[in-house]
């Protein structure tokens, strides 16, 4: 979820009831801001073969005191509360229990529920403490309890307020924390409920759970004297070695993670802090940092720029085609390869059919090897030529960019020695990545015959190579391309199609612009920039932590590097006219 999450104040109020109801128990966690919300929103993972997650949020008063650097003793006004829960509100979907420390007088308290209950919060728990309070945590602070008739009293005016029969008013039992004893905490919840608590929560700050256990032993009877259970509530902080299976099994229906997001990042930032000072950079913290990247999906940020992209789409003119068509290949030294003739036709027309299919009409051939040809064989064509005439000196990377000033709107990079279908083109402009290459997980089946320049393709993916698989295609993050790679975590090929989007052909550029001015040439493969293939400057995006991905295609395509490959080119090429 993000801020544009989707639901009513209502829906959200009534949900925690109807959970509860449901399963017969909640588990929440501790939420002081939209980002904690947000991971306890969305934090999900499987136990026992069954999803798990939080239920729901509690707006603790330590935490969201603490995140504004103040102590938890009622110093942050309910406007100021009110703000962060309505911070964590907009951005999330779950049930909120909020932490009301005392509720103040009476009249406060009555203000404090019809605001709470109208944005959509669950429930207000209440502590039987006399204002200010101070921590229950804090075992040297003086803790001063409320007479319970008084606090009673408290309960009456929320019940009060409240406008649906959804929210609840949960009374917070401080016997323990102050001293009390057991019986004294069970006289208390007695008045609380008799005076309408929806919900009681027994507090401890002892190591082991035994008192509260004791106290959940007791509780049927109470409940049963009254005539009425409230819902049970339980804050295992300091006695954490219980479970919550545990305290669901000894009777309790919520169970409060209270304060562990603030704590974990309290001590995550300290940690990096200090790593920085210590190593004079930041590079040693990466690792116990979220990428940027996370934090821009946590918000919700990608869909905006995926919006704003359809939107900027629709506006502008479509992409280019740039194909390099320079390099010399010694095995077909008499003309371009785009010349060479399969099936009656050049392989260049072929190209162009697709292309033509896919609607794209700014197409840019880069001449070197036997240029004039071109225009000899294609007179009349409305294709752009442009020249690499040091195409023996200077390879695919610089021919490509002979092209530059046709990369502006976005364009797809097009290897000249390959026949294709007008779906794989399609797709790749279609995937919403900036920077995307087709590439082939079909090669893996016939590895045996792996032609020593193939351009090989890591991925991100998690998935075994299969030939058993439901979804057809994919997009994947490529982690490393070239020719060197090792053949066996290689999963894919790359087949020489690659789009890069208005934004992914700025990103090319200026990585371009930087690996010029760099010496000696940066890249792994190549000795210099003029000598570079493409290939050599996807890796170095990868490198440069820009997201490069993979449209993985399975068929649909055939390369020419030999005389047989035009062979098996005008078999496919017959057979596919004759369908
Ligand atoms: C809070 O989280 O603010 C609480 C629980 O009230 S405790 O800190 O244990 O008092
Ligand atoms: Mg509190």
């Amino acid at each position: 979820m993000t801020f544009e999450a989707k639901i009513t104040p209502w829906q959200r109020l009534r949900a925690l009831k109807e959970a509860i109801a449901r399963k017969g128990f909640v588990r929440m966690i501790e939420a002081h801001s939209g980002i904690s919300g947000l991971v306890g929103e969305t934090v999900r993972i499987e136990r026992d073969g069954e999803p798990l997650e939080f239920d729901g949020f509690w707006e603790s008063s330590l935490t969201d005191s603490t995140s504004k650097g103040l102590p938890d003793i009622e110093l942050i006004g309910s406007e100021s509360r009110l703000h962060t829960i309505d911070e964590i509100l907009t951005v999330t979907t779950k049930p909120m229990i909020v932490d009301g420390d005392t509720g103040g007088e009476p009249d406060a308290f009555r203000y404090l529920v019809q605001r709470l209950e109208r944005r959509g919060v669950s429930a207000v728990i209440i502590e039987d403490k006399v204002f200010p309070k101070r921590n229950s945590l804090d075992a040297m602070a003086e803790q001063v309890l409320e007479e319970p008739e008084i606090f009673a009293e408290k309960i009456g005016a929320g019940k009060e307020a409240q406008v649906t029969g959804d929210f609840m008013v949960i009374a917070r039992l401080e016997s323990l924390i102050a001293g009390r004893d057991l019986a004294d905490a069970l006289g208390r919840a007695e008045v609380y409920i008799r005076a309408g608590a929806d919900g009681i929560m027994i507090h401890s700050k002892g190591k082991s759970p035994a008192e509260i256990l004791a106290f959940a032993e007791a509780y049927p009877d109470l409940c049963d004297r009254v005539g009425r259970r409230p819902v049970l509530v339980s804050v295992p902080t300091t006695y954490n070695s219980i479970t919550d299976r545990e305290l669901v099994e000894a009777g309790f229906n919520v169970v409060i993670h209270a304060n562990h997001l603030m704590r974990a990042a309290h001590k995550s930032m300290n940690m990096v802090a200090e790593l920085i000072l210590r190593s004079d950079r930041s590079f040693e913290a990466d690792e116990y940092c979220s990428p940027v990247r996370k934090l821009f999906a946590a918000v919700g940020y990608e869909r905006i720029v995926e919006r704003d992209r359809q939107r900027s789409e629709a506006r502008r003119p479509a992409e280019a085609v740039i194909i390099p068509a320079a390099g010399r290949d010694p095995e077909f030294p008499e003309r371009p390869k785009s010349l060479i003739e399969i099936g009656g036709k050049y392989l260049i027309d072929h190209q162009l059919d697709a292309i033509e299919r896919v609607g794209l009409k700014d197409i840019v051939v880069v001449r070197g090897h036997q240029g004039h040809q071109f225009e000899a064989r294609l007179g009349g064509s409305k294709l752009v030529f442009l020249d690499n005439p040091e195409f023996d000196e200077r390879h695919s990377l610089y021919s490509l960019f002979c092209a530059r000033e046709h990369m502006k709107r976005g364009f797809v990079m097009l290897y000249s020695d390959i026949l294709f279908s007008s779906e794989i083109l399609a797709q790749l402009i279609d995937t919403g990545r900036d920077i995307v290459l087709a590439v082939d997980s079909s090669y893996q089946y016939h590895e045996h015959e792996i032609d020593k320049r193939l351009d090989l393709v890591h991925t991100a993916s998690s998935l075994e190579p299969s030939r058993r698989r439901l979804r057809p295609t994919g997009v994947v993050e490529v982690t490393a391309i070239g020719k060197g790679l090792d053949t066996s975590p290689a999963n894919q090929e790359f087949i020489g199609m690659a789009y890069f989007s208005e934004q992914g052909a700025r990103l090319l550029q200026e990585v371009y612009e930087d690996c010029l001015a760099t010496q000696p040439s940066p890249f792994h493969e190549a000795p210099s920039i003029a000598r570079a293939g493409v290939t050599d400057i996807i890796q170095e995006l990868i490198d440069r932590g820009i997201p490069v991905y993979g449209h993985e295609v399975y068929m649909g395509w055939i390369e020419v590097h030999s005389r047989e490959d035009v062979a098996t080119a005008e078999r496919e090429v017959t057979a596919a006219a004759a369908i």
